[in-house]
């Protein structure tokens, strides 16, 4: 009689208690190794995929000196804003209506109509502002005084430093009756 014939399993090595042991540490290893890969990966692919994912960056942009602008008069500022998009960053021309208040505060509006986001325009004869597109007309305030505009103008958020006019640039659904942020 051989000893496999005693213990049939022992060639195998699965069922002797050596056998269930190296069974255990493999799975504990594979284990181990399975948590030090998670905890290595989550991180990076947190890095790599973030900025795709992050809403598109937005800062104050210094756009006009202060004295470039009459009080009453609205003037079309025309700057180059550094945009940056997930990876890709951008320079694009973008241009803002800006109002000098009497008490040297400048109110800044989105230069996109609120109707269906046409371009408008200053008429400086009427004293409002105007866009071709279907009509809609807006008071120096952004008020909607005519046409099928929604809402008044939009305002973006705008500060004086040093003599100078720092705007942050904001876009918004067209067509809304609320100011919603794209
Ligand atoms: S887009 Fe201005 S009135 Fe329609």
């Amino acid at each position: 009689m051989s000893a496999s014939d005693l213990h049939p399993s022992d060639a195998s090595g699965l069922s002797t208690p050596a056998g269930t042991r190296r069974r255990f540490f493999q799975w504990v290893t594979s284990a181990a190794a399975g948590l030090i890969g998670l905890s290595l990966a989550i991180p990076l692919v947190g890095y790599v995929i973030s900025p795709a994912l992050k809403r598109r960056a937005q800062s104050w942009v210094d756009v006009a000196a202060l004295d470039e602008l009459s009080v009453g008069k609205p003037k079309q500022v025309d700057y180059v804003a550094t945009v940056q998009d997930g990876y890709l960053e951008t320079k694009t021309q973008k241009a803002v209506w800006a109002v000098k208040q009497a008490d040297g505060q400048v109110t800044v509006f989105s230069p996109m109509c609120t109707h269906l986001g046409c371009g408008y325009h200053w008429n400086e004869g009427e004293q409002k502002f105007k866009c071709p597109c279907h009509g809609s007309v807006f008071d120096l305030s952004g008020r909607v005084v005519g046409g099928p505009a929604p809402r008044p103008l939009d305002a973006l958020p705008s500060k004086t430093e040093n003599g100078r006019l720092l705007v942050m640039y904001k876009e918004f659904k067209s067509g809304a009756t609320g100011q919603v942020e794209l």
